[in-house]
């Protein structure tokens, strides 16, 4: 799909909705339930229930942030290294998964001894259409309830004691007078750990293989890696685009690019293709990390009510890791070829083989 029908069915919600679902195929009923927070849901409700969080995410919070994202990404590589003495590693493994997830995590309010379990969770979630995760239907109703259950557990806990992490605030919040029903905390709970965690792991995981196979652009970057993060930053998520998509269903006829749409079509926004688009990048295949900001670049969506909650943090969270990489780690190169993700959903790396001297 080309870039700019992307930004027009992402900035007109009213004509593309949300609250029929937002994957390519239907969800069981089930399914829906557990996984129907404000992604699959329109405004009002959509913005009310974005806006107890939204605070938690803006620039000035994740400006906060930045010693604790730096903090433990140097905490993450050290480990790497005492774990790894042979000097080779599962880059995924080691230090892309680990750094977003601790994160996410450490905002939730989750103790570090359940982290490994949440990382599991979602990769099951996420990579329900890849067999190494279940790949089962069945699999991915069982790990939906535990992780329900934590989740609930772990509210009902900051009820009584709360905190300043963002489980805390969900409990405590109302929404048009009323407290979240356990089912509307769960599924946002689920979905803020799973975006928080299953992303910005990935663009990662992609901006190392590109730099690995780029040399020149990793050069460039690493020699002047003020003036160039925040392009270089938005070229690793064009580049990775780790959201292969998102559905929006047509809610009354209509037409997009000169395509006639009746009410209750289908509409998927193919970010992986927006961000190749001739039309609105200039050598669009170039991995460029001086490529001029622009708002074409769609990986964290085009604009609109659903645009990424955690793009602010999750541009930090990049940033910040290649930076540490820089200083600490600048032999840090991706060998051979990535373990994909099987989905047609989240351009997810598995694994990827990492070296350095
Ligand atoms: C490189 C990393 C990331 C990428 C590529 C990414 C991508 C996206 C995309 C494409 C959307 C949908 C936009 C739309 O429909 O208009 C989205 C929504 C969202 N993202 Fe991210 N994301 C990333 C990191 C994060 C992080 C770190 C969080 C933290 C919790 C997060 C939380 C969310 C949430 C909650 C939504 C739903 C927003 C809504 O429905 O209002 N994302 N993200």
């Amino acid at each position: 799909m080309s870039g700019r029908r992307v930004w027009q069915a992402s900035r007109n919600p009213e004509l593309f909705c949300s609250g029929l679902g937002s994957n390519i195929v239907d969800l069981p009923q089930e399914l829906n339930e557990f996984y129907g927070s404000m992604i699959n849901m329109d405004d009002p409700k959509h913005f009310r229930l974005r806006s107890i969080v939204s605070k938690g995410f803006t620039p000035r919070h994740v400006t906060d942030l930045e010693d604790s994202v730096r903090a433990k990404a140097a905490e993450i590589l050290d480990r790497m290294l005492a774990r790894n003495p042979s000097g080779t590693a599962d880059f995924v493994h080691e230090f892309a998964g680990p750094l977003p997830l601790e994160i996410i995590c450490s905002m939730m309010g989750i103790p570090p001894e359940d982290y490994e379990r949440i990382f599991d969770w979602t990769n099951t979630i996420l990579g329900a259409s890849d067999p190494e995760f279940g790949g089962t239907y069945e699999r991915l109703m069982e790990v939906s309830l535990e992780i329900f259950a934590y989740a609930q557990a772990l509210g009902e806990d900051r009820r009584a004691h709360p905190t300043d992490d963002i489980t805390s605030a969900l409990m405590a919040a109302e929404v048009d007078g009323d407290q979240l029903t356990p089912q509307e905390f769960g599924s946002f709970f689920i979905l803020l750990v799973v975006a928080g965690n299953e992303t910005t792991r990935n663009a990662i995981s992609h901006g190392l293989r590109a730099l690995t196979d780029h040399p020149d652009q990793r050069d460039l970057w690493f020699g002047d890696f003020d003036t160039h993060t925040r392009t270089a930053v938005d070229e690793i998520v064009r580049w990775a685009t780790p959201v292969i998509h998102f559905r929006r269903t047509v809610t009354a006829d209509t037409e997009l690019g000169g395509q006639a749409l009746t009410a209750g079509d289908k509409v998927v926004l193919f970010y992986a293709s927006a961000n190749r688009d001739p039309a609105a990048f200039e050598h669009a295949d170039r991995f460029d990390i001086a490529r001029p900001l622009q708002p074409a670049q769609v990986g964290f969506g085009a604009g609109g009510p659903h645009f990424c909650l955690g793009a602010n943090l999750a541009r930090r969270e990049i940033a910040i890791a290649f930076d540490e990489i820089r200083q600490r780690l600048p032999s840090l190169r991706a060998v051979g070829e990535p373990d994909y993700l099987k989905s047609n959903f989240i351009n997810g790396i598995k694994r990827i083989p990492c070296t350095w001297d």
